[in-house]
């Protein structure tokens, strides 16, 4: 994770573990404005989410321009709520971390320069993080009890990926997604259901109701070696088996909900299960957003139990996007005596671990103009 990320001009930190410090996390990748105060890298102090579920539930996803728009009209009064919620003043912050990739450019910008200016304005080091390497720490700060190196399963709107999770290096790639991640499956087979956005939580709810073994939805991968996943599949036979039954009963709306979140999930399940197997890790950690879902939580235990895996999922609301993940990752950075440079700027991809900002491709050179 650290080698993700540009070591620090005279920063002023001293790299030594600060159990008192105070981090302020922002966090604006996609569609949630998040502000959270983490002390000593561990006890959250405040967490202030603002979601846009309103603005974008017209169109059925996420529209990047008004979620930017958003952003800038809630970034403001998010950090003064999370700074009245943990009972400090700005002057009492001892750094400060923002989400710089990989999301939505014109989002990320937002917390990103709100962040940097605020930083630079306290004179306290600013240090910037990878969204995943905050969906990471999540479970991290919940659970001090995992230990690297564990394996790691990022389940998410934009991501569906393994790692391996070590200390020292960054976290290494062992499989991911070929074309769609899991959580945006979700999101789409909603709105084939005529479900609202977020698609995932709507789905789990309409699948209390269903039969999971209604509808025999295939298994992508799932005959294949190696640890990667692929979504598009599932989702275009769900899209063909609605069509063929439309218009759709209550029944069946809850039939198909619960039929493809449990071959959703099941995939999820037998790939960890293989990499743990593979790279014979004993620790297992589900973060991100798909993370809250109730039947991968169930069947995942049920997996870890068999193979006697110690399982930790974040509690919900630190798998959904907040910043206390950010605010975690960063104290970890910081401690590590890592900051970085007022210029760091956002990026819409890269790899965990990887130095997308020392980089001088376009969309870097870009990203500084609109910074
Ligand atoms: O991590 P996250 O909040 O944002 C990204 O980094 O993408 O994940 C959002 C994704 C969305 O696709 C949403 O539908 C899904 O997580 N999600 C769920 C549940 N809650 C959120 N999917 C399944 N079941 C849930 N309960
Ligand atoms: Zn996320």
């Amino acid at each position: 994770m650290n080698s993700g990320s540009r070591s620090g001009r005279s920063t002023g930190w001293t790299g030594r573990a600060a159990p008192r410090h105070l981090v302020l996390g922002i966090e604006s990748s996609c569609d949630e404005l998040a502000a959270a105060v983490v002390e000593g890298g561990l006890r959250v102090r405040a967490s202030q989410v603002h979601g846009q579920c309103e603005v974008h539930r017209p169109y059925g996803g996420v529209v990047p321009e008004l979620a930017s728009r958003d952003h800038v009209r809630s970034v403001t009064q998010t950090v003064t709520a999370a700074l009245d919620e943990a009972g400090i003043r700005a002057s009492e912050l001892s750094a400060v971390a923002a989400t710089a990739g990989p999301g939505l450019l014109g989002s990320l910008l937002v917390g990103l320069s709100f962040g940097k200016a605020l930083a630079w304005r306290r004179g306290i080091p600013f240090v910037a993080v990878h969204h995943l390497a905050g969906h990471l720490a999540a479970a991290e700060l919940a659970a001090p009890r995992l230990a690297r190196p564990y394996l790691g399963l990022v389940v998410s709107g934009g991501h569906t990926a393994l790692y391996e999770v070590g200390d020292g290096a960054p976290p290494r790639l062992l499989g991911q997604t070929r074309d769609d991640a899991v959580g945006e499956a979700f999101d789409k087979v909603a709105r084939l259901l005529g479900l609202p956005y977020p698609g995932g939580p709507a789905i789990s709810e309409a699948a209390r109701s269903g039969d999971p073994r209604a509808f025999d939805f295939p298994r992508p991968m799932q005959g294949q070696p190696g640890l990667d996943f692929s979504y598009s599949g599932l989702k275009t036979a769900l899209a063909l088996t609605c069509r063929a039954h439309a218009p759709l009963s209550e029944t069946l709306r809850a039939d198909l909900a619960a039929s493809f979140e449990a071959a959703a999930t099941d995939v999820l399940v037998t790939r960890a299960r293989r990499a743990a197997r593979q790279q014979g890790l004993g620790q297992l950690a589900v973060v991100g957003g798909v993370a809250a879902n109730r039947r991968l939580r169930e069947q995942m235990a049920q997996m870890a139990r068999a193979e006697q895996i110690e399982l930790f999922f974040p509690p919900p609301e630190l798998c959904t996007d907040n910043a206390v993940m950010i605010a975690a990752a960063g104290a970890k950075l910081l401690m590590a005596g890592e900051a970085h440079p007022l210029d760091t700027t956002a990026f819409s991809r890269a790899p965990l671990g990887e130095l997308p900002w020392a980089s001088s491709s376009v969309e870097h050179a870009e990203a500084i103009k609109m910074g």
